[in-house]
């Protein structure tokens, strides 16, 4: 027998689409990934790709219209595995394991706070939901956790309400609900976009010390390259709903194989790159998600499209889990 003890999330063949009365979005189309115990996955690809619907399917928090129609999403604990994607939204299992169990920081903290609550009462709510500790406890963690992210005077500022916070600060208060539980898994959604770059340094410090204090298991979606490759361990990269390559940073950065990859890579400005010469642009735009190209979504954009590519690509396992879904990178 042999179970995988360091696995933490198994996405099988997830689809999940938005019905928009006569549009259909197929927001994400077939994503299967595995997060083991400890281990970053860093997840990139274009804006629209859908990153953060595959994070929200995650925690069955996708807004009315979207729903999973294919595929299953099993969290294991403690010997134990539960199929996410079977809970009831709003049920008293999937609730408990919000928050306290999957940590996450969402991509725009102003839609995620509440406005009429102050932030101590926001991330106090997650520790007393989920953790049997006195009021003053929880406040004290707050505190700590807020101060740790680099907050000036956190215990003051616990009364405040979002409003009276700075971008970057609401970004904060995010991570500190997502992480105040010591969370088994954070899937953390650009968690770092609003801060300037040495609070960002300190904030995925603090996540990386995290992880390795708890053993904590992080999903990263980020547009910056720089920290994936920091960052991750593994990288999955998006592009219209489909994991087009998987593997681990080396494979992927170091040896990537689909045109797309390649080409985000060349699109990352490198300090030191001369001020006459152009950084690479991938050209043209992603296609409209409810009308589709048949076959590759990317081979309109790919420079190395050939008839073949009229059809949706299989995957091709290129060894030691480095994947790839592109007819023109088969074979070793
Ligand atoms: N509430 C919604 N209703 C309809 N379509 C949606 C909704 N939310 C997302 N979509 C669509 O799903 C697709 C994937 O969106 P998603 O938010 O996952 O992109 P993303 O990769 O996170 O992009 P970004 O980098 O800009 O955050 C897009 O085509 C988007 O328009
Ligand atoms: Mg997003």
């Amino acid at each position: 027998m042999s179970v995988d003890r360091d696995l933490v999330l198994k996405v099988d063949n997830l689809q999940t689409q938005f019905d928009l009365g006569r549009r259909i979005v197929r927001a994400v189309n077939g994503v299967s990934f595995e997060v083991r115990k400890g281990r970053t996955l860093g997840v990139v690809g274009e804006s629209g790709c859908g990153k953060s619907v595959t994070a929200h399917s995650i925690l069955q928090l996708l807004p009315k219209l979207g729903h999973i129609t294919n595929g299953s999403i099993t969290y294991y604990a403690d010997g134990k595995e539960t199929v996410l994607s079977k809970l009831k939204k709003n049920g008293s299992e999937m609730r408990s394991i919000r928050g306290k169990e999957i940590g996450m920081i969402f991509q725009d903290p102003m839609a995620s706070l509440n406005p009429v609550y102050t932030i101590g009462n926001q991330i106090c709510e997650n520790i007393l939901q989920h953790e049997r500790i006195s009021k003053q406890e929880a406040i004290d963690r707050a505190v700590e956790m807020l101060t740790l992210l680099g907050i000036p005077r956190a215990a003051s500022r616990l009364k405040d309400y979002p409003h009276q916070f700075s971008g970057g600060m609401k970004q904060r208060v995010m991570i500190a609900i997502a992480m105040v539980c010591n969370p088994r898994l954070v899937i953390a959604d650009e968690p770092t976009t609003a801060l300037d770059v040495t609070i960002q340094a300190q904030i995925l410090e603090l996540m990386k010390s995290m992880q390795q204090r708890l053993g904590t298991s992080i999903i990263l979606i980020t547009h910056n390259m720089g920290i994936v490759a920091d960052m991750a361990d593994d990288i999955a990269v998006m592009y219209m709903g489909r994991i087009v390559e998987f593997g681990s940073v080396r494979q992927v950065l170091g040896s990537p194989r689909h045109p797309y990859t390649k080409a985000l890579l060349h699109s990352v400005p490198t300090l030191g790159i001369g001020k006459h010469e152009r950084l690479a642009t991938i050209r043209g735009n992603t296609p409209d998600p409810s009308d589709m190209p048949p076959g590759c979504e990317f081979a309109p954009r790919c420079d190395f499209a050939t008839d073949a590519c009229q059809t949706v690509p299989a995957e091709t396992d290129l060894g030691g889990g480095h994947r790839v879904r592109c007819w023109n990178c088969q074979g070793g």
